[in-house]
């Protein structure tokens, strides 16, 4: 696989999962533009490309606005020639509970996540449909997404949003064969460093150290560079007939999700009144779980 002559942007890829994910691009081959809004972090992710003999430059901005889209499929044709990849990795949390909740936090992260994916890959998609390119599409989607997660409320409503998205997307742009794919990571990252269960992994890895397999293996809990592979396979020629999926990876660990589908039909001619669902809601209804559910630490592996 080698995707030489390519061109990708991945946004937020200063640090954490985003650089990872700039370097393998770059490693396979692709020219990369890197953005952040941390002008230092991305100076250094374009360094150790070039490093490594890749190709890299750099936009300092914020994810969200259009104008940022904008310049960064512009900045991609503009230092590179063309645009063939986007990976829109670019996130920010603000934990909190519903009750406590502040407009602010909710607009921040919706912004970030949920209106900078749709205005990054609208620019981007439009820019290879025009120019005929059969690019890729990658959204970072999150467990928390797909199952709901205590504090999570802003947070939830744009990696659920982003994975309805991608669906739309793979249907719009299937006749210009560009694919669209979530995938949906886990990894120890300044994101999800200071989780109380995950801390014997962080701390492993932060020796320098292989992380304890039942992270790796169980929780498919392990580094950034676990993740990447499946950023370069699904950008590339090999996963053209891969799309509208939401892929997990983590560790030694890749999943499929499914799609919501109903797992319960009913009918009753004529609809579905109050005094039938009284009288026969209980013998159809099969209640459906909420949240991820880990398994218990082992005693050596807690702290
Ligand atoms: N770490 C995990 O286990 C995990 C799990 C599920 C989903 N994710 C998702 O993966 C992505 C990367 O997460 P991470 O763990 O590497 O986080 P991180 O905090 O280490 O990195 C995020 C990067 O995005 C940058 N950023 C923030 N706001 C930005 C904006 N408006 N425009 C451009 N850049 C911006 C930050 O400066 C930072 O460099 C996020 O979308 C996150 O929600 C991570």
């Amino acid at each position: 696989m080698s995707l030489e002559g390519k061109v990708a942007i991945v946004t937020g890829s200063g640090r954490g999962l985003g650089l990872a994910y700039a370097q393998e691009l770059a490693q396979q081959g692709a020219a990369v533009v890197v953005n952040d809004v941390d002008a230092a972090t991305a100076a250094e992710a374009v360094a150790s490309i070039e490093a490594l003999g890749g190709k890299a430059t750099a936009v300092v901005a914020p994810v969200g606005p259009t104008e940022t889209a904008t310049q960064l499929v512009q900045t991609a044709v503009d230092t590179f020639g063309r645009l063939d990849i986007l990976v829109t990795n670019a996130g920010v949390l603000r934990d909190t509970v519903l009750w406590k909740m502040s407009d602010d936090d909710f607009d921040t992260v919706i912004g970030v996540h949920l209106r900078g994916t749709f205005t990054c890959v609208r620019a981007a998609a439009t820019y290879m449909k025009d120019n005929e390119i059969p690019g890729r599409i990658i959204a970072i989607g999150s467990p928390t997404g797909q199952r709901g997660n205590f504090g999570q409320t802003n947070y939830a409503a744009a990696k659920a949003g982003i994975v309805g998205m991608v669906r739309t997307w793979a249907l719009e742009l299937k006749r210009a064969g560009i694919t669209v794919n979530a995938v949906i990571p886990v990894a120890a990252t300044a994101m999800t460093a200071t989780v109380p269960y995950f801390a014997a992994a962080v701390e492993a890895d932060a020796a320098g150290e292989p992380m304890p397999p039942f992270f790796r293996h169980d929780l498919g809990f392990g580094t950034s560079d676990d993740v990447a592979g499946l950023i370069a396979y699904l950008a590339s020629d090999a996963a053209a007939s891969v799309t509208g999926q939401a892929i997990g990876i983590g560790g030694d660990r890749l999943q499929v999700w499914s799609h919501p589908e109903p797992v319960v039909t009913a009918y009753h001619e004529g609809g579905w009144s109050v005094e039938a669902l009284e009288a026969e809601f209980g013998d159809v209804f099969v209640a459906q779980s909420v949240g991820e559910r880990f398994p218990a630490l082992p005693e050596e592996l807690q702290r």
